[in-house]
């Protein structure tokens, strides 16, 4: 169902690979919502995904950039603006990717070329998303961006690896950049702390089948689905929430707030 909840507004769109992407979902659902959007990718990325297929169907630009180059992200927001025709409303980073879990190094065997790389991917990125929207003057008044986190930069779940210090630092870098954007231009930045889900980047993660079926018995209103988490980003691009911000949202069927369920209970007691 559609509210018109993004009429007029325009934005940037990182990270749909496929159509399994929350970018992607997202993309769909703004659209939906009248927004409209430049969507943007690594260049290697789009050579492997569909993401003209996407364009096509929501209208949109592609403008290639790489999340790490500062020169692609300042081309990325000179030509968003030039196409958009105005500033921007609102930005979704959904971005990440850790070396050492792609070559199976584990967290106590790291090798700090791949942790420096995957940083640079997961968490510095989001900074310099920001700091080039910044200093272009980009975002238009009362705008507001999303970066996409888990719950593993509060808790421990090993084979999250070295993501989960990408995340706690990616959600500093929200609250950190939101008080700047917030005092020059009422810009809000949050993150929203998303359940597993079985996208390429959440797949990668070691035995993650087990990881988002015990997520899904531990959450009362089960998991949160990628499309699920297109809605809740639509709710935060729009005007209902103009007052939130530097915040970390959990969306994850209340697994953040659950000591154990009864079905994880009934598991351990099963004969
Ligand atoms: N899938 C999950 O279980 C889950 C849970 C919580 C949070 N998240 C987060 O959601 C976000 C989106 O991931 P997803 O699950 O939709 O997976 P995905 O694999 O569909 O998306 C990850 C995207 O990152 C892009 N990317 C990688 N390197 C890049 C670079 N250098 N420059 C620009 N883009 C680059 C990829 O091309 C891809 O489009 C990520 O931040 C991820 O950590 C995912």
């Amino acid at each position: 169902m559609a509210y018109n909840l993004l009429k007029g507004k325009k934005g940037i769109i990182f990270g749909a690979l496929d159509e399994n992407s929350i970018a992607w979902k997202t993309a769909e659902r703004v659209h939906e919502e009248g927004g409209t959007f430049v969507l943007t990718n690594a260049p290697v990325a789009m050579r492997l995904g569909q993401i003209n297929e996407l364009a096509k169907k929501t209208g949109s630009q592609i403008i290639p950039a790489d999340a790490t180059s500062e020169e692609d992200l300042d081309n990325l927001v000179a030509k968003s603006l030039e196409l958009l025709g105005g500033k921007i409303d609102f930005v979704l980073h959904a971005i990440g990717m850790s070396v050492n879990v792609r070559k199976g190094r584990a967290y106590t065997d790291e090798k700090y070329d791949f942790t420096t790389k995957g940083w640079d991917v997961s968490a510095l990125s989001f900074h310099k998303v920001m700091q080039s929207l910044h200093k272009a003057d980009a975002m238009q008044e009362w705008g507001s961006i999303v970066a996409l986190t888990y719950m593993a930069a509060q808790r421990v779940f090993p084979d999250y690896n070295d993501m989960a210090d990408n995340k706690a630092y990616l959600e500093s870098v929200a609250r950190s950049f939101g008080y700047f954007f917030g005092k020059k231009n009422k810009v809000r930045v949050n993150t929203i702390s998303q359940s597993p889900t079985p996208t390429t980047a959440g797949q990668g993660v070691k035995g993650f089948d087990g990881f988002i079926s015990y997520a899904e018995k531990m959450s009362p209103l089960g998991n949160a689905s990628a499309l699920d988490c297109a809605d809740y980003t639509i709710t935060l691009f729009s005007d209902l929430t103009r007052k939130v911000t530097m915040q970390n949202l959990f969306h994850d069927g209340g697994f953040s707030s659950t000591g154990v369920s009864q079905e994880v209970i009934e598991k351990f007691t099963e004969q």
